[in-house]
C-alpha cells in the first residue's frame, strides 16, 4: 500500500518529533492534539529544532520551510478520513488510548493503518477495541525522535504481514532502522533496558558503590554513552517504575520486582531531571 498522508495524534515530546521526521521525509502530516495551545507548543518545538539545523548548516532554509509547510495542525480527529496512516502518541493510559482507537476506527478510511507509539501497553488489546485488528501495530520510536535511529515495529496477535511490511517500509523512508518485535510486556527495548536500570538502583540501595561510580562502571567499562542512573533521571523515575510494574505484572516473575529505592524516590516526588532531583540534583 502507498502511504502519503499521516495523522499524528498528540503533539507532545514524541508526537512533535514523529510529525517532524514524517514531514522531513515528504509525507503530508496532520498534527492533532486536544487544544490549539498544545499543537502550537509542538509546532514551536519543531520550528526551533529545524532552525537549529539551519544554523548548523545541516539543512537549508528551503528544506526547513518545506518541512513546516507539510504539517497541518488540527484539533479535529475526524480529519483522519483523508489519511492512509495514523501514529498515536498520546498519554500512556490504556483507557484513553482505547477510546481514541475506537474513534479512529470509526472515521479512518478502511485501508488506513492505525499505529501506536506506546512504550509499554499491549498492542493486541488496543487492536481488539477496533474492527480492523489486522491493521493495528506498534511503532515505537525512541526519544529524541529526530536523532534516534531505532523503531521497534510491534506485531499484535492479529497484525497482518501487509501491515507489518508497510510500516517497516515507512520506517525505512524515515531513515530509521526497524526491528520486528512481538507483543510481550516491555517489547524488546524496555524489557532489556529497564531491568538494567533497576539493577543499577539495587546496587545503590545495597551500597555496592556510589551513584557516580555505578555510572562510571557502565560508561567506561561497557562503553555506554550515559550511565544507567543518569539515563533513569532523563527518562523520569516515575516512567521507569511504571515500566517495571508492567514487566512485573505481565510476567509475574520476581526478577522484575521494582527496587524499593526507586519506589521511595517516586513517592518523594524525586522524578529525575524534570523535577530537579533524582539520583542527581539539577538546578
Ligand atoms: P507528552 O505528555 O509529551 O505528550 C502527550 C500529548 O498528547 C500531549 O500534548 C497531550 O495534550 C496529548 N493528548 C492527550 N490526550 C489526547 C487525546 N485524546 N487526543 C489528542 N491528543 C491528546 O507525552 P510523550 O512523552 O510524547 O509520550 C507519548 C507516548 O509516547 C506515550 O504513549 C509514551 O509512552 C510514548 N513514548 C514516550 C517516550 C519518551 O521518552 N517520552 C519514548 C517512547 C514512547
Amino acid at each position: 500500500m502507498t502511504i502519503k498522508k499521516v495523522m499524528v495524534i498528540g503533539a507532545g515530546q514524541m508526537g512533535s518529533g514523529i510529525a517532524q521526521v514524517c514531514a522531513q521525509s515528504g509525507y503530508d502530516v496532520l498534527l492533532n492534539d486536544v487544544s490549539e495551545e498544545a499543537i502550537q507548543k509542538g509546532f514551536g518545538h519543531i520550528d526551533k529544532l529545524l532552525t537549529k539545523s539551519v544554523d548548523k548548516e545541516r539543512i537549508s532554509e528551503q528544506k526547513k520551510n518545506d518541512t513546516l509547510s507539510r504539517i497541518q495542525p488540527t484539533t479535529d480527529i475526524q480529519k483522519v478520513e483523508n489519511c492512509d496512516m495514523v501514529i498515536e502518541a498520546i498519554v500512556e493510559n490504556m483507557d484513553v488510548k482505547t477510546k481514541v482507537f475506537r474513534e479512529l476506527d470509526a472515521s479512518a478510511p478502511s485501508h488506513a493503518i492505525l499505529a501506536t507509539n506506546t512504550s509499554s501497553l499491549p498492542i493486541t488489546e488496543m487492536a481488539a477495541a477496533t474492527n480492523r485488528p489486522d491493521q493495528i501495530i506498534g511503532m515505537h520510536f525512541m526519544n529524541p525522535v529526530p536523532v534516534m535511529k531505532l523503531v521497534e515495529v510491534i506485531r499484535g496477535l492479529q497484525t497482518s504481514d501487509e501491515t507489518y511490511q508497510a510500516v517497516a517500509d515507512m520506517a525505512k523512508e524515515l531513515s530509521k532502522t526497524a526491528v520486528e518485535v512481538n507483543d510481550y510486556p516491555g517489547f524488546a527495548a524496555n524489557r532489556i533496558l529497564m531491568p538494567m536500570i533497576n539493577e543499577a538502583i539495587y546496587a545503590v540501595h545495597e551500597d555496592v558503590a556510589s551513584v557516580e561510580d555505578i555510572d562510571t562502571v557502565m560508561k567506561l567499562g561497557m562503553n555506554h554513552p550515559m550511565g544507567p542512573l543518569t539515563l533513569a533521571d532523563f527518562i523520569g523515575l516515575d516512567t521507569c517504575l511504571y515500566i517495571m510494574e508492567v514487566l512485573h505484572d505481565g510476567f509475574g516473575d520476581s526478577k522484575y520486582r521494582p527496587c524499593p529505592l526507586l519506589r521511595k524516590y517516586v513517592n518523594a516526588g524525586w522524578l529525575g531531571k524534570k523535577s530537579g532531583r533524582g539520583f542527581y540534583q539539577y538546578s
